[in-house]
């Protein structure tokens, strides 16, 4: 099964991919993206992802190239042809080519990349025990909830936590949990799910907001505020959320045991939810 390739309407064979050196996605990391899974060869929350695609756009002062129905349609289209059951569907949407200057071009087309690529979900076993993290200082801009593609500070965060030998960056600014490298974090305080408030400093994750639904369905206790780095190492229980992530139990912190070192029952209690929510 093919990996799939599209630039700008067209689909490619994937050495044919190829972007112009003048792109300001690679000159300036001027742009934005999406990353959507699929459950069963299904896009999950499609309109969700491309809602957040044309905010962080409008944020950059982009204009949208192309409307919801027509990304819906090549969007089909692609996972025809990769005939993935779980595949990640990369969006990435630059301010084009046009020769070096910070300020924007007066004439120029964005470049609106897809890939389509088969997902590897996380292991039984990391699912099962749970995995580690590190805290790693928050070195990003003051937009985090633009989803743009400069991703540097994430970048670094996540070969620390390679190095370290851990499965996530727990990002931190001044002495406050903001998230992860690439997902939100959720701690529990007696029952009690608190997490980070929507605004600059994250992305407000597609997958937080069906989490955090979920759990106010179920009577679960939510606090969008930001949390101290010492209450998260107290914590009764701490999760990741995100699209590749899903709902992912984090049993140590900088070494520290979360808990009783092992997935606990709200994480556990969401986690059966989500996979009802699925089926
Ligand atoms: N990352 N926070 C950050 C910094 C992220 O990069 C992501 C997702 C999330 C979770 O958002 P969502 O639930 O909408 O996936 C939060 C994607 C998967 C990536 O960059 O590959």
């Amino acid at each position: 099964m093919p990996d799939i390739a599209f630039i700008n309407g067209h689909f490619l064979p994937w050495q044919e991919a190829t972007i112009s050196i003048d792109d300001r996605g690679f000159q300036f990391g001027d742009g934005v993206y999406e990353v959507i899974r699929t459950y069963k060869g299904q896009p999950f929350q499609l309109d969700a992802h491309l809602e957040r695609l044309s905010r962080s756009l409008r944020e950059i002062k982009l204009s949208a190239p192309y409307p919801f129905s027509v990304w819906t349609k090549w969007i089909q289209e692609g996972l025809e042809k990769a005939d993935y059951l779980d595949a990640k569907i990369y969006i990435q949407i630059t301010r084009g080519v046009a020769p070096r200057d910070h300020a924007f071009p007066s004439a120029s087309h964005s470049t609106a990349v897809m890939t389509i690529r088969e997902l590897h979900a996380v292991s039984a076993e990391h699912r099962r025990s749970g995995v580690t993290a590190q805290t790693y200082d928050d070195l990003r801009w003051g937009r985090c909830d633009i989803k743009s593609v400069n991703l540097l500070a994430n970048v670094l965060a996540r070969e620390s936590a390679r190095q370290a030998g851990v499965f996530e960056a727990i990002l931190v600014r001044e002495g406050m949990v903001t998230e992860g490298s690439v997902s939100n974090v959720m701690a529990v305080q007696h029952g009690v799910i608190v997490t980070a408030p929507e605004g600059p400093r994250i992305l407000s994750g597609v997958t937080r907001s069906v989490v955090l639904s979920l759990a106010r369905k179920a009577g679960i206790r939510v606090d969008e505020r930001f949390i101290p780095v010492d209450a998260l190492y107290a914590a009764d229980e701490v999760f990741l959320t995100g699209t590749t992530v899903e709902i992912l139990s984090i049993v140590q912190v900088d070494g520290r045991r979360i808990g009783s070192g092992c997935p606990g029952p709200v994480t556990k209690d969401l986690c059966t939810q989500w996979a009802a929510m699925l089926r």
